[in-house]
């Protein structure tokens, strides 16, 4: 079976990145998102992104448009599934809503179409299982900003058949991303790593070691990390790190991977980072300027 065309379900950060880089590596793209502002939102910033390579001259008009117009962006999903060789899922981390939309999908896909999830923790298996499908079920987890981050890790469920490593694997190369293979497990090989790492740095903050920006400069240059871990805990999400730190706990009944207070009062607050205008950073000026704790 050959991959021509690819479904994606979401068209949010992740979403419209992965829709991004599908198109430019020449597949016949439906995004799908549940409300219009949503698609628009999303194709606005994959024409963003794209027009960031025009002045450099690293991409031609002709081909932004070509790329964009090989982007269909569906309410239904019906639609966006009907005729896909390969899902990709990107919808919000909450796994009665990924359940219920794998149950759907399931159901209105060709029978030889695979199915991978972007989800950053949850079980692939969990969501595999309420398929009839799952030897062709799979993880597919890119990385924030997807057209820019070169890494796909692949994640394995209990029941996904080899072949379909092997095909996702394919892709991921023609979308220019080398790839890992993880065997299921919470966070998988990244977010195992980087979810604590973050966690630490704000249990840092909250002990008042240092102030935000002392502690993004000292990782940034100390350990030539792009970002200082507050800055990437903005860009990330700090609802999201909240959300994967508990599930960590959860499933690994490890006390160790528990969230900061100070992470689940600034989640309360609605200070989740960027997309919030404020995180650990206040975005609503010109520059970022740093918040006191
Ligand atoms: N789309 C397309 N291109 C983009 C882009 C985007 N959203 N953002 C940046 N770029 C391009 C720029 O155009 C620029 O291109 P050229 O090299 O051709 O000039 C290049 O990327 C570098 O960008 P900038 O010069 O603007 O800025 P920078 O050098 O500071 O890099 C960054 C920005 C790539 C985001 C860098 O800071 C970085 O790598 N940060 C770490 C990101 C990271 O760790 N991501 C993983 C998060 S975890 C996750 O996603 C998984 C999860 O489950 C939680």
């Amino acid at each position: 079976m050959e991959i021509k065309k690819i479904a994606v379900l979401g068209a949010g950060q992740m979403g419209n990145g992965i829709a991004h880089v599908c198109a430019q590596a020449g597949y016949e793209v439906k995004m799908r998102d549940i409300e219009q502002q949503f698609l628009d939102k999303g194709m606005a910033t994959i024409k963003k992104n794209l027009e960031r390579g025009l002045k450099k001259g690293k991409i031609t008009q002709n081909e932004i448009d070509a790329i964009l117009g090989r982007i269909t962006p569906v309410l239904e999903l019906e639609e966006a599934v009907k005729d896909a060789d390969l899902v990709i899922e990107a919808i919000p981390e909450i796994v009665k809503l990924k359940l219920t939309t794998w149950t759907e999908v399931d159901r209105l896909t060709p029978a030889h179409a695979i199915l991978a999830s972007n989800t950053s923790s949850i079980s692939i298996t969990q969501m595999a299982a309420v398929t009839q499908r799952p030897e062709r079920f799979i993880g597919m987890h890119f990385f924030n900003p997807v057209p820019v981050m070169g890494l796909v890790e692949i994640i394995k469920g209990q029941a996904t058949a080899d072949e379909t490593v092997e095909m996702i694997r394919e892709v991921s190369q023609k979308l220019g991303k080398e790839t890992v293979l993880v065997n299921e497990a919470p966070g998988f090989a990244v977010n195992r790593l980087l979810v604590p790492a973050i966690n630490e740095a704000i249990f840092a903050i909250q002990e008042g070691v240092a102030t935000v920006e002392d502690m993004d400069k000292a990782i940034k240059l100390g350990l030539n990390w792009p970002m200082g871990p507050l800055t990437l805990a903005d860009f990330v999400g700090l609802d999201t790190l909240l959300y994967i730190s508990d599930y960590f706990v959860d499933e690994f009944k490890d006390s160790k991977y528990r969230a900061p207070a100070l992470l689940r009062k600034m989640v309360r607050a609605g200070w989740v980072g960027r997309k919030a205008g404020k995180g650990f950073y206040d975005y609503s000026g010109n520059t970022p300027k740093p918040l006191r704790f």
